[in-house]
């Protein structure tokens, strides 16, 4: 195993080096969803493939370092337990459809995601193509989008999209798994979604009426006052606190997507946490409203059509999985697949959820060992 690099964590003590989760925004992003197909063999080439995974995206980045060019590598809960079985990321879970009186998100499949960043779409498409020949015959293609970034890195929505993420120390608190899950410690949560947006619609709205929905300002993107900031709008529902009113965080790359010949605009979400359970909070909050009913009025000009989550493994602990699981022990049994939703539910305080039954933590190696 390639001997692990660390940084100083969040939470103080030395934390594995995570993956680029935290990465300046780029101009261009490929969001690309698969399906693993069934057969040791592809398994074994998609183990691999996590194996390499970053040796390949710092091969295609040095072609330009100008470009800065990353790869976040997601593996979603149905993957896991097939190509590592036990022990697991304890809040990784098939993500949990929501179903409200007015808007849905649905739960849709994927093993693994490729969260590909880059100055260009060409340099996107290099690391694509190569991921893709890495995995051939191993993956079938689930859903892919090119996001582009607008003007003012705005939204096709026309508001600036990203204003309100944490940076440095902050963002990597939000993002990164600490003690709470030690052998997993320096990985994240990644949920996405793909949102299709009623333009004509949206655009028939006056824009007081788009910023009551947002809860900014349009043009000069400035936060709407307590008093005036309507209860429904999305900044509103997606301000949230644990028990003792510590507002929880993500980070958020959401990019933009179009197809104007088709007239299809849209929103690719993609949120990454150190607990699933804050971006499903803010979900809840939009989906089926806070208090119940209070729905997000972007909702009413957005349709979410994907929903996906996925744990985004350590920079050491990915490289590490291409020979298996690095923290089962030699006699630990392969999990057979399991159901699709193993973790009861959580509370949809912003707590860490309950982990799963772990193999026996006694003399288990850790992710450096
Ligand atoms: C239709 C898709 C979406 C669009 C177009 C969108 C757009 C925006 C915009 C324009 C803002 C205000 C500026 C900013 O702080 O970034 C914002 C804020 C935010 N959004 Fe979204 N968003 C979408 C989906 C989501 C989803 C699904 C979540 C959570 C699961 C989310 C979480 C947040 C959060 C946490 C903030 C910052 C709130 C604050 O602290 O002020 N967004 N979004």
């Amino acid at each position: 195993m390639a001997a692990a690099s660390t940084s100083s964590s969040s939470n103080g003590s030395a934390a594995p080096e995570p993956q680029p989760v935290v990465e300046p925004q780029g101009m261009a992003a490929h969001f690309v969803v698969l399906g693993i197909v069934p057969g040791e063999a592809a398994e074994a080439r998609v183990r691999a493939f996590l194996g390499g995974a970053a040796g390949l995206a710092r091969s295609v980045a040095r072609r330009d370092p100008e470009e800065r060019l990353s790869m976040v590598v997601g593996i979603g809960s149905q993957a896991w337990d097939r190509l590592f079985g036990q022990p697991r990321p304890a809040g990784l879970h098939v993500f949990r459809e929501l179903r409200g009186e007015r808007h849905h998100a649905p739960s849709t499949p994927g093993d693994i995601l490729l969260h590909v960043r880059a100055m260009t779409e060409r340099m996107c498409v290099e690391l694509t193509m190569q991921a893709m020949r890495a995995l051939e015959g191993a993956v079938q293609p689930l859903d892919e989008v090119h996001g582009f970034r607008y003007f003012d890195a705005r939204a096709m929505i026309g508001f600036v999209d990203g204003v309100e993420n944490p940076d440095g120390r902050e963002a990597r608190e939000a993002t990164l798994v600490g003690d709470e899950d030690p052998g997993f410690a320096g990985g994240s949560y990644v949920v996405v979604q793909k949102y299709l947006h009623d333009m004509a619609a949206w655009n028939a709205l006056s824009t007081e009426e788009q910023e009551r929905a947002i809860g900014r300002t349009k043009h000069d993107n400035i936060e709407l006052a307590d008093d005036v900031k309507p209860a429904n709008s999305h900044v509103a529902l997606n301000v949230v606190q644990d028990d003792e009113g510590n507002e929880l965080a993500i980070v958020r790359g959401n990019l933009p997507f179009a197809t104007p010949s088709r007239g299809e605009y849209g929103t690719y979400f993609i949120g990454y946490a150190r607990d699933p359970a804050v971006t499903e909070l803010m979900l809840t909050n939009m989906f089926i409203g806070r208090p119940p009913g209070n729905t997000d009025r972007l909702l009413d000009f957005s349709t979410a059509v994907t929903g996906s989550l996925f744990f985004v493994p350590a920079q050491a602990m990915l490289e590490a999985l291409g020979d298996g699981n690095p923290l089962a022990g030699d006699a630990a049994p392969v999990a057979p697949v399991a159901p699709a939703d193993r973790l009861a539910a959580g509370s949809l305080r912003g707590q860490p959820q309950s982990p799963p039954p772990r193999a026996p933590a006694e003399g288990e190696p850790g992710p450096m060992s």
